[in-house]
């Protein structure tokens, strides 16, 4: 039976809605998206991990077992801090990257993204600002403005936030009579720069941020997926205030969405309680899934098939990146995780550009979505984590041919491509992850 839908268009209710939503906009890419899911087009744009080499059978073999032995369990409600079973398996994912945690200091979320939303709904009040590097991930940006915050960012060099800044921006902010209520950071492999903190930097941020009172928020979905060294102490493993974000969508799949907190004993107990009122509990059945495959499947050798898979990707990247593109054009060396944050020289506008990018078969995320402040224009985030290599080298050589053609017409005309300041407002989309 089809049901006709009365849709005008016209939203009856658009006076009724609560004043956060102001800060919930559609990304202006987001159209773009649809298109760019077409075949004859290189997505770089996607933040798709690629699952396609997990053991799907064996997976569907322990899934099948779990219902048989234990459904009624597995398919029941649950503890709205997480199960204890995943919780002490997230401890030893955690001691890879030297954190020691107690499986009471977790709290079980729906995806790291679930994460950001309850740690900005315990801390946040309207007009809290949240300290953001440059750039920054999306899909952060999307939850802090939602909460009606202010996102104020940081500057950044090649290994991450500059502490020098970080203090500056902390000093004038509270002099200003700012509530500055943390600082959002990515220090592995950043979403959308690619770059990493070395030790060092990752103790002076500390330290900047414990000097000016202000709490660190650590979101570490790619920390394992390092593809040159062994996977780096984490902030959380340096300091045990620091607020640690983990997920398993990059690690084993997305699709579960199975993330966590680890968090000091008072804050944990907040945060339970916002899951609770959000989902009175996180998805029961897929923790009991995870916990299954960590005991049951080799999930470390799995891993290291994915550093593998994903070094040859980014290795393509870099490659065709120095082969085809033109001077002036720069880019981010990643040592693991999905992502190239490129630059353009001045003037050139990469969300004007998309929809010729398109023309040119080739897709790829504007730097402004990475940015709550209209900053980016001339950077794009390109993923190496989805298309083949093959396909990765194609696409590459595309957007060459396009920012070359670009800086052609901006040489003759010296046309300003650039859109007004802070036209775009990030929105988090699946898409854009
Ligand atoms: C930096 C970062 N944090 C959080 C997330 C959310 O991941 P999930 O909710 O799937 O754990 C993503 C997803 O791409 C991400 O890149």
């Amino acid at each position: 039976m089809s049901i006709e839908r009365h849709d005008t268009r016209l939203d009856r209710f658009v006076d009724n809605y609560a004043e956060r939503t102001n800060g919930m906009r559609v990304s202006a890419v987001r159209a773009l998206f649809a298109v760019a899911n077409r075949p004859e087009i290189v997505s770089l744009a996607g933040g798709m991990p690629n699952i396609e080499d997990l053991g799907l059978q064996a997976i569907a073999d322990n899934v099948s077992r779990l219902i048989r032995d234990h459904g009624a369990k597995v398919m029941q409600y649950g503890s709205g801090q997480g199960e204890p079973e995943i919780r002490e398996r997230i401890c030893e994912v955690m001691a890879l990257e030297s954190i020691l945690a107690h499986p009471d200091d977790i709290c079980v979320t729906a995806g790291s993204q679930q994460g950001l939303d309850l740690v900005t709904r315990v801390f946040c009040d309207p007009g809290d600002v949240i300290l953001a590097e440059s750039p920054s991930y999306v899909g952060a940006l999307g939850t802090f403005l939602s909460y009606q915050c202010e996102v104020v960012h940081v500057p950044s060099d090649e290994h991450g936030i500059s502490p020098a800044a970080l203090r500056e921006t902390i000093a004038r902010l509270q002099a200003d009579g700012k509530r500055i209520k943390f600082l959002y950071t990515i220090p592995n492999f950043s979403n959308p720069s690619g770059l990493t903190q070395p030790m060092q930097r990752r103790r002076e941020v500390i330290d900047a941020c414990n000097d000016g009172g202000v709490m660190v928020v650590e979101d570490n979905p790619y920390g394992l997926l390092t593809l040159e060294t062994l996977p780096q102490p984490a902030m959380r493993a340096i300091d045990p205030e620091v607020i640690y974000l983990g997920s398993f969508s990059k690690i084993f799949a997305p699709g579960f969405r199975v993330g966590w907190v680890l968090a000091p004993h008072g804050v944990r107990e907040k945060l339970t309680l916002a899951q609770e009122s959000a989902t009175l509990c996180p998805p029961v059945f897929s923790q009991f899934a995870i916990a299954d495959y960590l005991e049951h499947y080799d999930w470390q050798k799995q891993i290291v098939a994915f550093r593998d898979m994903y070094r040859g990707r980014r290795d393509a990247m870099l490659e065709e990146l120095a082969d085809a593109m033109p001077d002036g054009v720069s880019w981010t060396q990643p040592k693991g995780g999905f992502f190239v944050w490129l630059t353009m020289p001045e003037g050139l506008d990469s969300q004007a550009m998309l929809p010729r990018g398109v023309n040119a078969r080739v897709a790829y995320v504007p730097g402004a979505a990475f940015y709550a402040d209209g900053q980016g224009a001339a950077n794009m985030r390109l993923s190496y984590c989805f298309p083949t290599a093959e396909r990765i080298r194609e696409g590459v050589r595309r957007l060459a041919g396009m920012i070359r053609s670009e800086l052609e017409v901006h040489e003759i005309f010296g046309t300003d491509f650039r859109h007004p300041q802070g036209s775009h407002v990030p929105g988090p989309s699946p898409d854009l992850s």
